[in-house]
């Protein structure tokens, strides 16, 4: 069976494009159009969701000018590629700290996701300013502030529950975790909702990346046995 839902990590536009001594940001760039067409692939192949880790919580810590390019490169896209992927019927949602983005980015995210809410057919998850553990702290908070004002009772709180209060709450868990550019860890991404995820690994820098090397993830995930804890 093919995976439901596909999340990945676009790990090594940097060292693309400095193994080709061009700076960082070029790399960045052809980065944007290798999600291009795997989006294109996996609307195609019938995946339904795929989740996408774009900029981590701790990727404001590199230097002003790449993070600078990156926050451009997010406008073009939002604009033309991921409003025309709406106009397409796409559902487009957006998970980690929005309130760190510039206001127009913050508002076009607001817009491009109130607009396509009601959409079932494919659905783009966009992780930006994403971390997974900041992700766990603020879904606590909500719970601790709920259970206080008396709208939920300590005895509800269960995994359903706690699930729910993080920004992936209706998404259902990734099925397939995709990291390129050969480092294998997970660096801050969906620690919670991976638990039970089947992994991938590969060597090719994202910029490389593209349809053949996504059916190799899937063709890797169908060859697996998942058992859930139970004997299979
Ligand atoms: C992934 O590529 C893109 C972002 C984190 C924004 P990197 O920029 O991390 O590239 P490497 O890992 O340095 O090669
Ligand atoms: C993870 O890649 C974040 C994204 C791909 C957006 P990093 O390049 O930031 O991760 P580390 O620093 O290698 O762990
Ligand atoms: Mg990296």
């Amino acid at each position: 069976m093919i995976p439901k839902h596909i999340a990945i990590i676009m790990d090594g536009n940097g060292r693309w494009a400095q193994k080709r001594g061009l700076p960082r940001t070029a790399g960045h760039k052809v980065g944007a159009e290798t999600l291009k067409k795997v989006l294109a692939h996996a609307r195609k192949k019938g995946i339904q969701t795929i989740t996408l880790f774009a900029f981590s919580s701790e990727n404001w810590n590199r230097p002003k000018e790449e993070v600078d390019t990156l926050m451009n490169l997010f406008r073009s896209y939002l604009k033309n590629d991921i409003s025309q992927l709406t106009k397409e019927g796409v559902r487009v949602s957006f998970i980690g700290d929005r309130t760190k983005f510039a206001p127009d980015l913050q508002l076009q995210m607001n817009e491009l996701e109130q607009k396509t809410c009601h959409l079932h057919q494919f659905h783009v998850v966009l992780a930006l300013s994403y971390g997974a553990r900041d992700d766990i702290v603020q879904a606590t908070t909500r719970i601790a502030q709920d259970v206080k004002s008396g709208k939920i009772d300590i005895a509800s709180i269960d995994t359903l529950l706690f699930a729910s209060y993080l920004s992936t709450g209706e998404i259902d868990n990734p099925d397939l975790v995709i990291r390129t550019s050969g480092e294998e860890r997970i660096s801050n991404f969906l620690l919670w909702e991976i638990a039970y995820a089947e992994f991938y690994f590969t060597s090719v820098y994202w910029p490389d990346f593209d349809e053949k090397e996504l059916d190799k993830a899937i063709a890797s995930y169908e060859g697996r046995h998942r058992r859930f804890g139970k004997v299979s």
